[in-house]
């Protein structure tokens, strides 16, 4: 299996704070990992990092190949990388169709300047027709055609994280990194979300790294591979078998919130 993401002794420093340290893993092409570790332990810093959002303060990304470590966001997400935020980023006025048809905010760097050069990068502007048509496959995809045009002020916030993992979708990435996609939704559409994105991966081959903060719930999802974060650095990588009942995991768990996380049923 080839690999799509190299990420190589990676620290990130925020004055004295070291959020992430000498965090290092691979991610193949057609895998779906799970990055998962209490509030606070880097899950989003590393993210970020990869993304190009912010620079590390030491070590290497390396993406399909190239090395990324000190490119920009609209530079790394060219190379066929998307991501989602924790923080669901919707245009709340406008429908579901219409927020597919829009490059997701924050992806392309923080400037207005950034964000037309990516408009107006070469093969990134289809017809409006093949625009429209890629956007209802998406939807078909992750079973819901029938959101299409209702207005996203109007979606529960399960739906409004579907629609954004949509958005995500809609530049078919090669790999998608995912923060948080379920958090705050209902047990059995999360459940659902997370069996859409299995399918995709199975279907499409792309990778998928998805954060998720309950262990209990990501154990149980069909991911290939987990990685455990703990205060800054990894604890632990493995099959879902292999981290189930691992001590250290366990231990990092219920220090971190005094008793075992609740069940997503
Ligand atoms: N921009 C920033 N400036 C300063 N400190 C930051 C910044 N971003 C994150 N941190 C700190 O870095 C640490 C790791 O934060 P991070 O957001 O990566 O954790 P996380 O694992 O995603 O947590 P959660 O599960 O709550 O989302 C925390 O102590 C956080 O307060
Ligand atoms: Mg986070």
């Amino acid at each position: 299996m080839s690999s799509v993401l190299k990420v190589d002794g990676l620290r990130k420093e925020f004055g004295g704070l070291v959020a992430v340290n000498d965090v290092s893993f691979e991610i193949g092409e057609g895998e779906f990992v799970g990055l998962i570790g209490p509030n606070g332990c880097g899950k989003s810093t590393t993210f970020n990092c990869i993304s190009g959002l912010l620079e590390q303060t030491a070590g290497s990304i390396e993406m399909f190949g190239e090395d990324v470590s000190y490119l920009r966001p609209d530079q790394i997400q060219n190379l066929g990388m998307t991501r989602t935020f924790q923080h669901t980023r919707l245009w709340r006025q406008m429908t579901v169709i219409e927020n597919l048809l829009v490059p997701p905010r924050g992806q392309f760097g923080s400037n207005i300047a950034d964000q037309i050069r990516a408009v107006l990068t070469p093969g990134s502007n289809p017809s409006e027709t093949e625009r429209l048509e890629k956007a209802y496959s998406v939807l078909d995809q992750l079973e819901v055609p029938h959101m299409a045009l209702n207005l996203t002020s109007e979606l529960s916030g399960g739906q409004s994280k579907l629609v954004d993992i949509g958005r995500s979708m809609m530049g078919d990435p090669k790999l998608l990194l995912l923060d948080e996609p379920v958090a705050g939704v209902a047990g059995p559409l999360a459940m659902k979300i997370f069996n859409n994105l299995r399918n995709i991966v199975n279907e499409t081959g792309i990778s998928i790294l998805i954060i998720e903060h309950n262990m209990d719930f990501i154990l149980r999802q069909g991911v290939d591979r987990i990685i455990v974060m703990n205060e800054g650095e990894i604890l632990m990588q493995g099959t879902p078998d292999e981290v189930r009942g691992n001590r250290e995991v366990i231990e990092a768990y219920l220090g971190a919130s005094g008793e075992p996380q609740e069940e997503l049923e």
